[in-house]
């Protein structure tokens, strides 16, 4: 099969469309027939190992051999491992792996999938998984958001805050997004009942308004993401669309700081590492085909070019998800 790797850190033009053999699977994995997957920032930060942490996972000097890259996907199952009783052969499914989806096939855990909502094309479902775990997570794990809160979410035309967003309407919220002026019919069309163009007004400046505040863009300090929150609300620090390039932490320096600060303050700061599951796929699912929320695809290219489409998610502007055509 014909699958996407690399074998030195950069950018993309070291990746390089290679022939290698199908997985095999475990017993608690399933073979999926990729038809889709989406690109997510975490793909560039491999493809480059930046930040440098990502050596200690997957090769400290070069990336071990044999990996794929793409995590992300939908696809049909082809053939399911000894104890799956999930999925049978020719169930249309989508979910998330470590690593590999960027690949005619890959072999997946079954609790990172579910059954692909029936309305949904492949490529709109290959791009739930990471963001909208992400977001799900964020704003009802570790926020604890209830009905009726105020929510910020910075960072709101992305791919995580395109699903924080909506989700956080779902979940009852009053929701205001910060984005680009280019951005803001988007993040309107979502449901936000406020927004924020960043480049006319400082959100950090609106003192003691919100409930919760997802920051997905780490480009403040802690003080100042703060500010905007209630006495006893919420800061849920999320990633680092614009920081920490190059550095050996990257975005998980602003994780390192919150974790450090959140004993010593008495509004709560908390972080997101994001962990896939069927049962958040699921609920996910059952929000898409009762359409309370959906994927807001940027851009689609083909498989030959996933090179091209990390190029485009790498300079951060990304609308929404890209998703590929396998
Ligand atoms: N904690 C976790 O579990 C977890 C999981 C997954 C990802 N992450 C991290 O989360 C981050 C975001 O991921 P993503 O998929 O949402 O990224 P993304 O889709 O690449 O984000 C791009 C969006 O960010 C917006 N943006 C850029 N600069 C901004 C600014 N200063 N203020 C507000 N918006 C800005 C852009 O809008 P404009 O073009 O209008 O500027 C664009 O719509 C990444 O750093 C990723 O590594 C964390």
């Amino acid at each position: 099969m014909k699958a996407w790797s690399w074998d030195r850190y950069g950018p993309p033009d070291v990746l390089a469309l290679k022939d290698v053999d199908e997985p095999g699977i475990a017993r608690d994995e399933v073979l999926v027939r990729v038809r889709a997957a989406a690109v997510n920032p975490y793909d560039w930060r491999h493809m480059r190992a930046d930040p440098k942490l990502v050596r200690l996972s997957i090769g400290l000097r070069r990336p071990k051999p044999g990996l794929v890259l793409g995590a992300d996907l939908a696809g049909v199952v082809e053939r399911v491992g000894d104890e799956v009783t999930a999925f049978r052969p020719g169930d249309e499914v989508f979910g998330e792996v470590r690593l590999g989806s960027f690949a005619e096939a890959v072999a997946v855990p079954q609790d990172r999938l579910a059954v692909k909502p029936a309305g949904l094309g492949f490529e709109q479902a290959a791009s739930v998984s990471m963001a909208a775990h992400t977001a799900l997570q964020g704003l009802r794990d570790e926020g604890r958001l209830t009905a009726g809160q105020r929510v910020l979410v910075n960072g709101a035309s992305g791919g995580i805050g395109t699903f924080a967003v909506q989700l956080a309407k779902a979940l009852g919220a009053e929701v205001t997004g910060v984005c680009s002026t280019r951005n803001i019919e988007l993040v309107r069309s979502l449901g936000a009942d406020d927004v924020v163009d960043y480049g006319r007004e400082d959100f950090t400046e609106r003192a003691g308004r919100y409930d919760l505040l997802m920051d997905i863009v780490g480009d403040r300090s802690l003080a100042k993401l703060r500010r905007p929150l209630t006495s006893r609300g919420t800061l849920v620090i999320v990633g680092g669309i614009a920081s920490g390039r190059g550095r050996l932490l990257g975005p998980a320096a602003q994780v390192l700081r919150g974790k450090l600060a959140a004993p010593f303050v008495r509004q709560r700061i908390v972080t997101v590492g994001w962990k896939p599951n069927s049962a958040d796929l699921r609920f996910l699912a059952e929000l898409m085909e009762k359409e309370r929320i959906a994927p807001v695809l940027d851009r689609t290219y083909p498989f030959a070019e996933i090179p091209e489409a990390l190029r485009y998610v790498e300079r951060g502007h990304a609308r929404g998800k890209v998703a590929i055509t396998v």
